[in-house]
């Protein structure tokens, strides 16, 4: 395995060349995007795509996000609707990605089979750069392994898949930290399957009218999913974490009156003293940005309890708390008599 390290906004040709003939081999490659540190393979090769499911432990019938250069692009392997193709046009590079019909052009194993396919432009010079220097789309999820967070920096790329990527590129942390936006454009009005950086205030005003499912906040599993991966448990802390709607300082009391060693991921303000404190950041952008950081952090902290307090659904804060839900397995709670239920 490589790691090369390049400047994130003038990417170093020679990096962004390796890459591209990585890819061209068959092989992957970690990358960032301007979300979070992708796992790539070339969208036309079974191959590439085969070693991204391997090395990341993702059961195959989950399918991976096609990254375009260009609307274009985008129109190679999808049907986008017309009216579609003109918000895009606009919005993207960034982090929205819509599923539309798919033209059956890229591997199977990159749709598993679907007959829709997401597409998205990513807003990073690096991860641009590789797809433009290979002419083709690539293919990937988060480069994390499943079941864990993603990863927002080279490190927690070496943490979870040392030794099963051909190639690691290090262009420091990601911008937003949070995954993208995903839409499904093959319904009207468009349904919300994960929120994300690009906010539903956002879609409203680019698309019009939105469907936001329950779901999309992480509140409830659907009995169907609606979005593959929606079906499968994301990142589960070895250590039980819980959203807390009331006053952090009285959480912390009730638990440490049990004998219990806790933690406190402080957002925006909200923060106790603990036996540890891990402070995400004083705005929402800045807690999307080290959510998942803090995430393996509290992991490595051997405590018996973390504590995140609910943030507001607002802007990125819908997507921050469908990850928070997520990671809390689903563990919410209003006082300390449910509180100590919970733990
Ligand atoms: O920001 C991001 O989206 C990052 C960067 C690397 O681009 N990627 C990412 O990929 O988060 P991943 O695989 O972790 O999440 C992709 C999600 C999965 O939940 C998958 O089920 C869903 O997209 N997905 C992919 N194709 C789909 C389809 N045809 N219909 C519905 N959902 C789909
Ligand atoms: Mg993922």
């Amino acid at each position: 395995m490589r790691l090369l390290r390049t400047d994130p906004t003038r990417p170093d040709p020679h990096v962004i060349k390796s890459a591209a003939e990585v890819l061209d081999r068959g092989g992957i490659v970690a990358a960032p995007t301007e979300t979070v540190y992708g796992l790539f393979a070339h969208a036309y090769r079974e191959d590439g795509c085969i070693k991204v499911f391997k090395a990341k432990g993702r059961p195959m019938d989950n399918p991976l996000i096609v990254h375009v250069d260009s609307l274009e692009m985008a129109e190679e392997v999808a049907e986008i609707p017309r009216d579609i193709a003109e918000v895009l046009r606009r919005v993207w590079p960034g982090p929205i990605t819509v599923v539309a019909k798919s033209r059956g052009v890229v591997s199977r194993c990159v749709t598993a089979g679907l007959d829709t396919i997401a597409v998205r432009a990513p807003a990073h010079p690096v991860a641009l750069a590789i797809i433009r220097e290979l002419g083709a789309p690539i293919a990937g999820p988060s480069a994390n392994k499943a079941g864990r967070p993603s990863p927002t920096t080279a490190l927690h790329v070496v943490e979870d898949l040392d030794g099963e990527v051909d190639l690691i590129i290090d262009g420091g942390p990601t911008f937003f930290g949070v995954e993208s936006t995903i839409i499904n454009v093959t319904r009207r009005p468009p349904a919300l399957l994960r929120p994300g950086p690009f906010t539903v205030e956002e879609l409203e005003r680019f698309f019009g009218a939105v469907e936001i499912p329950p779901v999309a906040r992480g509140v409830a599993e659907a009995e169907v999913a609606l979005a593959p991966g929606m079906k499968y448990r994301h990142y589960a802390p070895e250590t039980a974490l819980v959203v807390v709607h009331f006053d952090l300082g009285d959480a912390v009391r009730a638990l440490k009156s049990k004998g219990l060693k806790v933690a406190v991921l402080c957002a925006v303000g909200k923060c106790a003293e603990a036996d540890y404190v891990i402070d995400m950041g004083s705005d929402l952008y800045e807690v999307a940005r080290n959510l998942y950081k803090s995430l393996r952090d509290l992991d490595r902290l051997g405590v018996d309890v973390g504590l995140a307090p609910a943030l507001e659904e607002r802007g990125i804060g819908l997507a921050i708390m469908n990850r928070l839900r997520k990671a809390a397995g689903h563990r919410e709670v209003f006082n300390t008599g449910q509180l100590l239920s919970v733990v």
